[in-house]
C-alpha cells in the first residue's frame, strides 16, 4: 500500500524582495531575546515581562518541533542584505482540514515604519494560500494596535467582529478585533514608489 501523504509543508526560506524569512537557530536566542525586552514589542503578543535568552531558546526548540510536524511555522524575519535578525512571523493555528490557520508576526523596535511587518506577513501569506492550499488565514488584534491593524488592511484582510472581554491582561478584560482573510482577497505587499 502507497504510503500516505502528510500535510504540505513550506519551503523554506522565503525570500523576497528586503527580506528572507527562516527557521529560527539557536543563536538566534540573544537577538530575539534582546528584541522582546521590550514590551511595546510585547505587549501585543501576549508575551511576560522580563523575556529571556532562556525564553527565547525554549521558543526556539518549540518552533523546530512545529516545523518537524508540518503544525505551525514560527520563522526570524532577517534582512537580506547583511542578515540581521529584525522580527518574527508565521503561521499557527493550521487546520488543514478547514485550510485556514493564523498569522502573527513583531518587528524590533528600531526597525518598525519600514514596512518589515506588511512585507513579512505578505510573503508567508503568500506562501500559506499557494504551498499549504489555504483558503483563508485570520488574526486577531487589540482594538489600541492602529499599526498592526494597517498591516492586515493593506493586504486585504477585513474587520469580522469584535470578540468583547476576550483576554486578560494585567487583570482586566480586554476585547480583540477579529480579522479574516480569503485567498482571493489577499493583496500582497507592494513597497510605495519612492517620493
Ligand atoms: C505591528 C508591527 C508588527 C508593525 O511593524 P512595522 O514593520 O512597523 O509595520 P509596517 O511598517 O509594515 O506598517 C505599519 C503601518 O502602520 C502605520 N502606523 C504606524 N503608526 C500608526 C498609528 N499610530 N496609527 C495608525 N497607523 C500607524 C504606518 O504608517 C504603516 O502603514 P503604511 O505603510 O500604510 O504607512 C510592529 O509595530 C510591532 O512589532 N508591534 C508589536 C507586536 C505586534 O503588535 N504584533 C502584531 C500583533 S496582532
Amino acid at each position: 500500500m502507497a504510503a500516505r501523504a502528510g500535510p504540505p509543508r513550506l519551503r523554506l526560506p522565503i525570500v523576497g524582495r528586503r527580506l528572507l524569512l527562516r527557521i529560527p537557530q539557536p543563536s538566534d536566542a540573544s537577538a530575539i531575546a534582546h528584541a522582546l525586552r521590550d514590551r511595546r514589542v510585547t505587549r501585543p503578543i501576549h508575551l511576560p515581562v522580563g523575556y529571556s535568552i532562556r525564553d527565547a531558546r525554549e521558543f526556539i526548540s518549540r518552533s523546530k518541533q512545529g516545523l518537524k510536524e508540518g503544525s505551525k511555522y514560527n520563522l526570524s524575519i532577517t534582512l537580506r542584505s547583511g542578515g540581521e535578525l529584525i522580527g518574527g512571523c508565521g503561521l499557527d493555528r493550521i487546520r488543514f482540514d478547514h485550510r485556514n490557520a493564523h498569522v502573527g508576526y513583531w518587528i524590533a523596535r528600531p526597525h518598525w515604519g519600514r514596512g518589515y511587518a506588511s512585507e513579512a506577513a505578505s510573503l508567508v501569506i503568500s506562501a500559506g494560500f499557494r504551498q499549504l492550499g489555504l483558503h483563508r488565514i485570520h488574526s486577531d488584534v487589540f482594538p489600541d494596535n492602529p499599526q498592526s491593524m494597517r498591516v492586515l488592511r493593506r493586504l486585504g484582510f477585513r474587520v469580522e467582529g469584535r470578540a468583547r472581554q476576550d483576554r486578560v491582561v494585567s487583570g482586566r478584560y480586554r476585547d480583540m478585533i477579529l480579522f479574516g482573510l480569503l485567498r482571493e482577497e489577499f493583496r500582497p505587499f507592494r513597497p510605495r514608489p519612492a517620493a
